[in-house]
């Protein structure tokens, strides 16, 4: 019974003593703000955005701190950044100033990605007072190359994604374009069609059976808020095999002049193209085939560039044009030519047909022209006789120098 009192006792008695303290805590906090209110913030910190490089500052604006501490923390890991106006972080990009006795400033120079995120502006009153305030850093955009197409080869009818990853703060918007300034075409699925468009938004471009018209170089284009802009150019080879094509395919001349003859070539890759004579057989004019020219003999001949006949090409994208003149057009120069073009894809050849046009017609006197034509192959004949004993040693000195030239950039190659 004594024993039971006894505790009781203890009880009140501690019970008195944490009242005790309690009531003189409070009274002491009441006079302390009495004389001196609690800090408190004013306003709030204002987000900010920077791009990359640049600083950023946050703001933190305090009244009555007394003999409280402002401190900066990364929000993320709770790092000390700053206490009053020192740093106490090893970052030399950070700095702290105190100003017009509220106000608290972070400031982070050359301002990096990694820098974005929330910073704490604390107050180590019990408990404490926090105000958070929000860097986000812009980055200009940027195209990540491996993860971009890179130049590609399509065969015709097959189809092609142009692919161009980009990053970047915000979020880059990716546009392609030509870079000749041309309409892109696109197929839509299922569409026979191809539309026109000046650009087409988005990272993939994606098009559908090839044609030969949508071969060129491609454009991607990254922006966002932050300058400069970036692009990619990205080179689209839509490849087919050689077609060819004479406009004209039977031309006269008279004799002494020179005649032009042309083919038109459509081919990529860029095809090997030569002429070629029809050898003369006794029924004719042969005409080209593998077997004449692997045989080697009495196939056609190849023409070269020289004194007789002028060789020239042209190119322009995937279209061409093959010229050969045949200078001072005697009557050998009749029969058929053929232009040839080659690439990996396959073999194409036009065939053109030379023939002499009389002028005057004189001694077979008569008015069919079958027959002129026949007469006029008879006397060309002799001509070229003539021609060739007078030509000979000129002509066979030229022919040399070209076998050497030819011959010199074959083995320099
Ligand atoms: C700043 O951003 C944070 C996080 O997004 C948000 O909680 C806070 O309210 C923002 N502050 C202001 C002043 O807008
Ligand atoms: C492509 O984006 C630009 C700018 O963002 C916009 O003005 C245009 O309307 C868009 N075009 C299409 C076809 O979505």
């Amino acid at each position: 019974m004594e024993k039971l009192l006894q505790s009781t006792l203890f009880v009140i008695l501690i019970m008195a003593t944490k009242c005790g303290s309690g009531t003189a805590q409070s009274q002491h906090h009441e006079s302390n703000s009495q004389l001196d209110p609690d800090p408190e913030f004013i306003g709030f910190i204002n987000n900010v955005t920077y791009p990359a490089g640049r600083e950023a500052i946050l703001a933190c604006s305090v009244r009555n701190l007394g003999k409280n501490k402002v401190g900066w923390l990364r929000a993320s890991d709770q790092t000390v950044l700053a206490l009053q106006g020192r740093v106490v972080t090893h970052n030399a990009r950070i700095s702290v100033m105190h100003q017009d006795m509220h106000t608290w400033k972070l400031k982070i120079s050359k301002l990096r990605e990694s820098d974005r995120g929330c910073y704490m502006c604390q107050i180590n009153t019990s408990p404490m007072k926090k105000q958070v305030g929000c860097i986000d850093v812009q980055v200009p955009p940027d195209i990540i190359n491996e993860e971009s197409s890179a130049d590609l080869a399509v065969q015709e009818g097959e189809d092609a994604t142009l692919t161009c990853k980009a990053t970047g703060n915000p979020q880059p918007r990716v546009i392609w374009r030509r870079e000749d300034g041309e309409m892109i075409l696109i197929r839509k699925p299922g569409s026979r069609e191809l539309m026109k468009v000046e650009s087409y938004n988005g990272s993939s471009l994606r098009l559908l059976r090839l044609e030969r018209r949508q071969m060129g170089a491609y454009l991607c284009i990254a922006s966002n808020d932050v300058p400069p802009a970036v692009s990619k150019r990205v080179s689209l080879s839509v490849q087919f095999a050689p077609m060819v094509r004479a406009p004209s395919q039977l031309l006269g001349t008279p004799l002494g002049s020179d005649v032009q003859l042309e083919c038109q070539v459509e081919a990529s890759p860029s095809p090997v193209s030569y002429w070629l004579k029809g050898a003369r057989t006794s029924n004719g004019f042969a005409s080209v085939s593998a077997a004449s020219l692997e045989s080697g003999s009495p196939g056609p001949e190849m023409l070269l560039d020289g004194p007789k006949y002028g060789i020239t090409e042209r190119r322009d994208g995937y279209r061409g044009v093959m010229l050969l003149v045949v200078r001072s057009f005697s009557p050998s120069d009749v029969g058929t030519y053929h232009c040839v073009s080659t690439n990996s894809l396959g073999r194409a050849e036009g065939t053109l047909r030379l023939y002499e046009i009389k002028l005057h017609p004189g001694a077979s006197a008569s008015n069919d022209d079958h027959l002129n034509y026949i007469g006029g192959l008879e006397e060309a004949r002799n001509a070229a006789c003539r021609r060739h004993t007078r030509w000979h040693p000129l002509l066979a000195t030229l022919l040399l120098l070209l076998w050497m030239r030819t011959n010199l950039r074959a083995g320099g190659a």
